[in-house]
C-alpha cells in the first residue's frame, strides 16, 4: 500500500470555535483507504462538528482537510470546497428521505442529478438495493418503511454514487436495541463489501467496539486514544479512556519500581492498606510518578483460600446472577472491585474470598 492510501483523508490540525465555545480543539488524524474508522466520545465532544467540517457544512477556524490530492478546506490556503463538490455520502440519525418518494427514487436521486442514463441508473439502484436487502421493497412509498427500512434506504441513497466517503452521524440510535445490533454488523458487512472509507460518530462504545477498523476516543474537543478496538480496551492509554470503554477498576497508585520490559510495581495503599501490585507501566512512567491501576472486571480472579498468601483478601457485598457471568462487588479496604465470575463458582453475598490479579492484565494508565 502506497502513503497515498495510508492517509486517504488528512485532517491536519483542524479548529472550530462556536462563539468562545472551541467545540474542536486542534485535532490531527488520517485514515487508510476503505478503512472504517470510529469517533468515539460523550456528548458535546466534538464529534458532529468534526464530520460536519469535512463535509464542509462548517466553516473552520484552523487546520486543513483534504482526501488525496484534493484539499476540501484549508485555512491558511483560503480554500474551501463546497460540500457538493467533496462527493461525500451522509448518514445520519434522521433518515432524511423524501417521504412522497418511493425507495427507488430515493436511491436514485443521486444519480438523477449527475444526469446518468436512465438504464444505467436502473441497473446501479437495482444493485444497490440488493445489498442492503431492499429488492422487494423498491417501489414502497419511504413512508410505508420501518425505522430500519428506512435507515436502509439513507444507506443506499448515500453509497448509490460509489462516493469519495461515508460519514455516519449515529445512524442507529433512533432504532431498538435488537435492530441496532442487528444493523451494526449489516452496515458493517456492507461497507465492507462497498469499501469505501467511512468516517462513523457514535457514543456508544459498544457500537464502536464491534463496528471499526480503528477507533478516535475523543473528549472536549480533542483526541484521547486512536486504536484498534481491542487495543482501546484492553490498552486503554489513561484513566478517560479506561472509565469511557467498558467497566473497569481503577485505584489511584503511585509508581514503586520499574522493571524491565514495561512492568513495574504500583503502590495502592490508599485504596488498600499496605498493598502494591504488580502491572504493566507506559514506557514514560518513573519511579514516584502518580498513576491509576486499571483492572477489567475479567481479568480479577477469585478463590475460596489464599494458599500461596497472594490474594487480596475481600468480601462479597453482592452477586448478581447474570445468565452466562456473575457480576460481583466486592470489598477490600476501602474500595470496591467489581469482578466478573462464573456461575459455577457459586460466590454468594457475606462470602469471604481472595481476589488475584494478573500482572499482564494489570495497566498502569495516566490519571
Ligand atoms: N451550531 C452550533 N452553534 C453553537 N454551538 C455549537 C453548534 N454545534 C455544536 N456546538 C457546540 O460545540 C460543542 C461540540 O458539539 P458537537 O455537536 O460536535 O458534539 P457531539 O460530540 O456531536 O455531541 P453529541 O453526542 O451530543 O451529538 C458542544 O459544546 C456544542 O454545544
Ligand atoms: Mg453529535
Amino acid at each position: 500500500m502506497n502513503t497515498e492510501d495510508k492517509n486517504y483523508l488528512v485532517v491536519d490540525q483542524l479548529v472550530k470555535w462556536f462563539g468562545s465555545d472551541r467545540a474542536v480543539n486542534g485535532i490531527s488524524f488520517s485514515i487508510e483507504k476503505g478503512s472504517f474508522l470510529t469517533l468515539l466520545g460523550p456528548s458535546g465532544c466534538g464529534k458532529t462538528t468534526t464530520l460536519m467540517s469535512i463535509a464542509g457544512l462548517h466553516a473552520i477556524d484552523a487546520g486543513e482537510i483534504r482526501v488525496g490530492d484534493t484539499i476540501y478546506t484549508s485555512r491558511e490556503k483560503k480554500i474551501f470546497l463546497p460540500p457538493e463538490k467533496r462527493d461525500i455520502g451522509m448518514v445520519f440519525q434522521s433518515y432524511a428521505i423524501w417521504p412522497h418518494m418511493t425507495v427507488k427514487q430515493n436511491v436514485a436521486y443521486p444519480l438523477e442529478i449527475r444526469k446518468l442514463h436512465a438504464d444505467e441508473i436502473d441497473e446501479r439502484v437495482n444493485k444497490v438495493l440488493e445489498l442492503v436487502g431492499l429488492s422487494e421493497m423498491a417501489e414502497k412509498l419511504a413512508t410505508q418503511l420501518s425505522g430500519g427500512q428506512q435507515q436502509r434506504t439513507a444507506l443506499a441513497r448515500a453509497i448509490v454514487s460509489n462516493p469519495r466517503l461515508l460519514l455516519f452521524d449515529e445512524p442507529l440510535s433512533n432504532l431498538d436495541l435488537k435492530l441496532r445490533e442487528q444493523m451494526r454488523v449489516e452496515l458493517k458487512r456492507i461497507q465492507n463489501e462497498v469499501g469505501i472509507t467511512s468516517i462513523y460518530v457514535t457514543h456508544d462504545q459498544s457500537e464502536a467496539l464491534v463496528m471499526s477498523d480503528e477507533i478516535i476516543v475523543m473528549s472536549k474537543g480533542r483526541i484521547e486514544q486512536r486504536d484498534p478496538p481491542l487495543a482501546v480496551y484492553s490498552k486503554p492509554v489513561n484513566e478517560y479512556v479506561s472509565q469511557f470503554i467498558g467497566v473497569a477498576n481503577l485505584l489511584k497508585g503511585k509508581v514503586l519500581s520499574e522493571a524491565e520490559s514495561g512492568k513495574g510495581k504500583v503502590d495502592i495503599s490508599t485504596s488498600i492498606t499496605g498493598l502494591s501490585c504488580d502491572c504493566l507501566l507506559s514506557s514514560e512512567m518513573k519511579k514516584g510518578d502518580e498513576v491509576v491501576v486499571s483492572v477489567r472486571p475479567e481479568n480479577v480472579s477469585v478463590s475460596r483460600d489464599n494458599t500461596d498468601s497472594s490474594g487480596i483478601e475481600g468480601k462479597v457485598n453482592a452477586a448478581i446472577f447474570m445468565g452466562n457471568c456473575v457480576d460481583c462487588r466486592i470489598t477490600s479496604g476501602s474500595y470496591e472491585w467489581k469482578v466478573l465470575t462464573h456461575p459455577r463458582e457459586n460466590l454468594n453475598e457475606g462470602d469471604r474470598v481472595f481476589l488475584h490479579l494478573d500482572p499482564e492484565h494489570t495497566l498502569a494508565v495516566t490519571p
